[in-house]
């Protein structure tokens, strides 16, 4: 049964909306709260420490403010660092995290090498090598660090396009071909990175899968909300909110195209101080 609250899903600019729109075909009636926390972005680039503490003071404040019935960090980079601190600061809430779809990856390559495509801070964390340890000790991984890749899909998104060699410059680590076998998988372990897929596609030196886990993460969402999922039609467009407070009618215009409408900086949290 529906509560009228709802669903948070949160990154750290777009990259959480090639998530949403996988949500959006299994629940299309779930009210959602978009936050683009982008006042903090790049995450990729902060120290662990102080961004751990960055996301558990800013999910006290939204989930105190907003109430949602469940949240989505659709951020990998958010995820592996701070999924563990989260759900054990909320014990009572329900928290659906991305993580590298390394599992998925090594079932599923014929090779046996796998890249992972991710931000600085993601390569860097204990949980993406407990994930390789843990699902795929029997193949290659190879961990791609990009800096730039989640700068330029904001840039794409926003209709200033970035050219073949800025992006061949961040995915070309990811080809691998050694003793006859070649890459067969790039995982994009950054929620951003699906929406340059094409791109990929059309410069990749030969043909691999680009795994996306968005409708995974989907998945698991309707598998968490059980008979809490709103199951009406309602005449809404939900919000999203940036942390930043900035208002750009290009920014306005994409949200607009996931049916989203930009708040103001003031609705993040009910005592209006930023973060
Ligand atoms: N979209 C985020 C992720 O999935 C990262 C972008 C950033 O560096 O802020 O990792």
């Amino acid at each position: 049964m529906s509560d009228g609250r709802p669903v948070l899903i949160y990154d750290s600019g777009i990259g959480g909306l090639s998530v949403l729109r996988e949500i959006r075909l299994l629940l299309p009636y779930e009210p959602i709260l978009y936050l683009a926390d982008d006042a903090a972005f790049p995450l990729g680039a902060w120290e662990e420490e102080p961004l751990t503490q960055r996301l558990l003071e800013l999910f006290s404040r939204l989930l105190d403010t907003h109430r949602p019935k469940a949240t989505v960090i659709a951020c990998n980079t958010a995820f592996t660092l701070a999924g563990d601190a989260l759900r054990q600061a909320h014990p009572g809430h329900d928290f659906v995290g991305t993580v590298p779809a390394i599992k998925p990856a090594a079932e599923r390559t014929a090779s046996g090498l796998v890249s992972v495509l991710a931000t600085p801070g993601t390569v860097r964390r204990a949980y993406t090598r407990k994930l390789i340890e843990s699902f795929a000790s029997r193949c290659h991984v190879r961990l791609v660090g990009s800096d730039m890749l989640a700068e330029h899909a904001e840039r794409e998104l926003r209709n200033e396009p970035v050219s073949d060699a800025a992006l061949m410059t961040e995915i070309k680590a990811c080809f691998l071909d050694q003793g006859g076998r070649r890459t067969d998988i790039v995982v994009l372990a950054c929620t951003h990175y699906p929406f340059l897929a094409n791109r990929f596609r059309r410069i990749a030196p030969w043909p691999v899968d680009w795994l996306d886990p968005a409708g995974a993460i989907a998945r698991q969402l309707v598998r968490v909300l059980g008979d809490r999922a709103d199951g009406s039609p309602a005449i809404r467009r939900d919000l999203a909110l940036l942390t930043s407070g900035r208002r750009e009618p290009g920014m306005e215009r994409l949200l607009a195209g996931f049916g989203l409408e930009l708040g103001s900086s003031s609705q993040c949290f009910d005592n209006q101080s930023r973060l």
